[in-house]
C-alpha cells in the first residue's frame, strides 16, 4: 500500500485556536484524522508529522524520499521564505503536493509567491481541511497517470 507523509510546518499545531476567522475550527489531529480515514477509504497509509523548525522539515523531506511514496506538505510561512525548503524538495524524487487550507492568492502580496510552488507536482489552496484531501486524490490520480 502506498505510503504518503502528511507535513506541516509552523503554526499550524495551533489550527482550531489560531485566527479561525482565517482558518476555522478544525484542529490539526482532526485533519489528520480525516486524511487517515480518507486514506483508508483509498488504499493509501498514511503518516503524520508536524514542526514549527525549517531544519527537521527538511529533514523530514529528505527521508521521505526513501520511505514515502508521496508528501502532501503544507509548509506554512516557510512557503513564503524558505529556499532551503525549495532546495530540499528539487533533491528528492518523491512527488510533493504543496497544501494551504487558505487561499493564499487572495490574501496579503506577501502571501502570493510560494519558493516552493516551481519544485512540487502542484499545489492546492483555499478549501480548508479539504485541501489536503484533494491532495491525496491528487498524488492518488498522479500515480495512476504515470503507471500509464
Ligand atoms: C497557510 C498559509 C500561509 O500563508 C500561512 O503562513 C500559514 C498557513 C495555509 O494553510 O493557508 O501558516 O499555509
Amino acid at each position: 500500500m502506498p505510503l504518503v507523509l502528511i507535513l506541516n510546518g509552523p503554526n499550524l499545531n495551533r489550527l482550531g485556536q489560531r485566527e479561525p476567522d482565517v482558518y476555522g475550527r478544525v484542529t490539526l489531529d482532526e485533519i489528520e484524522r480525516m486524511c487517515r480515514a480518507h486514506g483508508a477509504r483509498h488504499g493509501m497509509e498514511i503518516e503524520t508529522a508536524q514542526s514549527n523548525h525549517e531544519g527537521v522539515l527538511i529533514d523530514r523531506i529528505q527521508a521521505a524520499d526513501n520511505e514515502a511514496d508521496g508528501v502532501v506538505l503544507n509548509a506554512g510561512a516557510y512557503t513564503h521564505t524558505s529556499v532551503a525548503l525549495r532546495d530540499a524538495i528539487a533533491s528528492v524524487a518523491v512527488p510533493v503536493v504543496e497544501v494551504h487550507l487558505s487561499n493564499v492568492h487572495a490574501r496579503e502580496g506577501f502571501r502570493h509567491r510560494s519558493c516552493i510552488a516551481p519544485v512540487v507536482l502542484g499545489q492546492i489552496a483555499g478549501f480548508g481541511p479539504a485541501s489536503y484531501l484533494l491532495a491525496l486524490d491528487a498524488l492518488r490520480l498522479h500515480w495512476e497517470a504515470s503507471a500509464g
